[in-house]
């Protein structure tokens, strides 16, 4: 059971967050909080969705999301832009820097984020960001799990050596409640910032492979570069064959 109402206690703002809407069970929490939208539900400000038990759970890509029961987060929230349409990318680097500094204030430990946006420890996924967008005015809806209270036994075999949780790191379990509030209220005071500077060097300080060969797409092809930073855009920046390319797509770490 997660409990909304020590969650809203460490809550130290209203501004991202408002009406919380808990499910025991539900698909997908980025659906549900499309579904929400749709009916325009004008009475549901700033909505978080968050689930005990999600069943349907996506991944970017054609992926799914696997989560055990009442042991993860597996939440969704809407979000109107921070950035305009030119930094539209920025807003998947925005999230991951909020959790790693969210989690290391209750948690006392260092995350690493993967392009563009995976929570890691070390080479293993803590979390994954799946930020939908949706109508003019580009909505987000940004849908966020992260493995906090499982054992290594819960993820299915084939995760086993790819996942970790955040027990599994530091030795005992977290109260999800606080910890998501730290989140929060992180993301909060870095939306206050408004510093693009600040989470393009803050993501770069946090990111696992700057400077380390990555293999990535171009044109179809699988090629070989080096990480290098990220531009003014939130794009990646990879030098292949001593060019630098500015690219959005997915890598992977060699
Ligand atoms: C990824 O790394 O592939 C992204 C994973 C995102 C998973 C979360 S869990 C809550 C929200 N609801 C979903 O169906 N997916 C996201």
């Amino acid at each position: 059971m997660f409990f909304t109402s020590l969650f809203e206690s460490n809550l130290q703002t209203k501004n991202i967050v408002k009406d919380i809407i808990y499910y025991p069970n539900i698909d997908s929490t980025n659906d549900e909080l499309w579904r929400l939208f749709e009916n325009n539900n004008s009475d549901l400000k700033k909505i978080l969705v968050i689930t005990d038990n999600q069943t349907s759970g996506k991944g970017r890509g054609q992926n799914k999301w696997f989560s055990q029961p009442s042991k993860s987060l597996t939440y969704s929230f809407l979000l109107d832009p921070v950035f305009s349409n030119n930094y539209f990318n920025l807003h998947a680097l925005l999230i991951p820097v909020a959790i790693v500094q969210g989690i290391k204030k209750m948690a006392f430990i260092d995350l690493g984020i993967k392009w563009p946006n995976d929570i890691m420890y070390k080479n293993k996924k803590l979390g994954g960001i799946l930020i939908e967008s949706k109508g003019i005015n580009k909505k987000l809806n940004i849908g966020i799990g992260l493995n906090i209270n499982e054992s290594c036994e819960d993820f299915p075999d084939e995760l086993r050596d790819l996942a970790i949780s955040l027990k599994d790191i530091i030795g005992y379990p977290v109260q999800r409640e606080p910890l998501l509030a730290f989140i929060f209220n992180e993301l909060n005071d870095l939306i206050k910032l408004n510093d693009i500077k600040l989470i393009i060097n803050s993501w770069i300080q946090y990111c696992i492979h700057n400077n380390k060969q990555v293999s990535f797409l171009q044109e179809g092809m699988q090629i070989n570069g080096i990480f290098k930073s990220i531009n003014e855009f939130g794009q990646a920046v990879i030098n292949h064959d001593s060019k630098l390319i500015n690219y959005d797509g997915v890598i992977n770490i060699l």
